[in-house]
C-alpha cells in the first residue's frame, strides 16, 4: 500500500476504506447496527489499513470492534473520524464529550486523523472547535487534524487565525464534479485532499469512456477513477459491501494512466 506524508510528516495510506454503511441492516445508511463486523473483517483481509469513520455514521463501534478483533497491532491502522457538526457546534463541553465517546467506540487512546465534518455559519465557533482539535493534537491524542467539506472561505479563516494548519480537507470529488479549484487551493496550502464518494457520479457516457481507458490496462472503470485520483495525490476512500470489489479498489498500483487518459478523465 502506498502512503503519502501529510504536512506534519504523518503518513496516510493513499487508499482508505469508506465505512458509512458498514455493519448496518440492509447496507442502508439509516439501518440499525447488525452486531457484526463483516465488511471491516473483509477489508482488513483485503489489505486495507486506513478506515474513514465519523460520529455522524453512528457506527464507529463497528470499526472499533473490527480492528480490535483482528490480530494486528493498533499502529498498523490509520483511523479517521469526524466531529459531528451537522447541527452546528454545541459548545466545548459537548465537543469534549463527543470526542471521548469516539475514542471509546473506536477502542483506542489516539486517533490518526480527526476532522471537523462540516463547516457552519459561525466563524468564531469554527475557530473555537478548531482550537479544541489543536489541544488534542498538542496532547498527542490526535496524530493529525483536519477538516471536511470546507470551502476556501473556511480554510482561509483557519489558515489566518488558527495555530495549526489543517493536514487534510476531505471533500466531494468524483466524475462530474472533480472539484478542481478547491483541490488546487488545498495543494497550494500543503493541505492533502481526500475524495469522498469517489465512485459515485459515473453515468453511462462516463462509464463508456472509463471502460475504454481501462481496457488498455485490464482494469475496470472504478479502478481507472481511483487511479486517476491517486496519480494526482488525491487520497481516496472507496466503500463496497462486496469483498471482491473491495479488493479491486486496492488493486490499482500496477498500471499508469497516460497524459491522454488524464485529459479524457478530467473532461468527464
Ligand atoms: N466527509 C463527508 O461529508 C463524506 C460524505 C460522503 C461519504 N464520505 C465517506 O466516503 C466513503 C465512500 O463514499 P460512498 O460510501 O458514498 O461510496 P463510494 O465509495 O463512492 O462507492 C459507491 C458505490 O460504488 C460501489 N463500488 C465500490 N467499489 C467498487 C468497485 N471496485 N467496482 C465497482 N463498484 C464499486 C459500491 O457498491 P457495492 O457495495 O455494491 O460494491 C458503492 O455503493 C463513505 O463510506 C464515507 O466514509 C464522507
Amino acid at each position: 500500500m502506498k502512503s503519502i506524508p501529510l504536512n506534519n510528516g504523518i503518513e496516510i495510506p493513499i487508499v482508505g476504506c469508506g465505512t458509512n454503511t458498514y455493519g448496518k441492516e440492509g447496507n442502508q445508511y439509516s439501518g440499525a447496527l447488525r452486531g457484526d463486523t463483516q465488511e471491516i473483517d473483509w477489508a482488513i483481509e483485503n489489505g486495507y489499513r486506513h478506515f474513514d469513520s465519523a460520529q455522524l455514521y453512528l457506527n464507529e463501534e463497528v470499526v472499533g470492534n473490527g480492528l480490535k478483533k483482528s490480530t494486528l497491532p493498533r499502529e498498523d491502522f490509520f483511523i479517521t473520524t469526524k466531529l459531528n457538526t451537522f447541527e452546528g457546534f454545541k459548545g466545548a463541553d459537548w465537543a469534549h464529550a463527543e470526542i471521548e465517546k469516539s475514542l471509546e467506540k473506536l477502542q483506542t487512546d489516539y486517533i490518526d486523523l480527526f476532522l471537523i465534518h462540516k463547516p457552519w455559519d459561525h466563524h468564531a465557533e469554527i475557530l473555537e472547535a478548531w482550537s479544541i482539535l489543536e489541544d488534542y493534537y498538542n496532547r498527542g491524542v490526535f496524530k493529525s487534524i483536519g477538516v471536511s467539506n470546507f470551502e476556501k472561505e473556511h480554510l482561509d479563516l483557519i489558515l489566518e487565525k488558527g495555530h495549526i494548519k489543517p493536514a487534510v480537507n476531505q471533500i466531494k470529488s468524483q466524475v462530474g464534479n472533480w472539484n478542481e479549484e478547491l483541490i488546487a487551493f488545498n495543494k497550494h496550502h500543503d493541505i492533502a485532499t481526500v475524495a469522498w464518494s469517489p465512485l459515485r457520479g459515473i453515468d453511462e457516457n462516463a462509464n463508456q469512456v472509463l471502460e475504454e481507458i481501462g481496457n488498455q490496462y485490464g482494469k475496470t472503470s472504478a479502478q481507472v477513477v481511483l487511479r486517476y485520483q491517486i496519480e494526482r495525490d488525491v487520497i481516496v476512500i472507496p466503500k463496497s459491501h462486496n469483498k471482491d470489489r473491495q479488493a479491486q479498489s486496492l488493486d490499482i498500483f500496477d498500471f499508469e494512466l497516460s497524459a491522454i487518459d488524464h485529459e479524457r478523465i478530467a473532461a468527464l
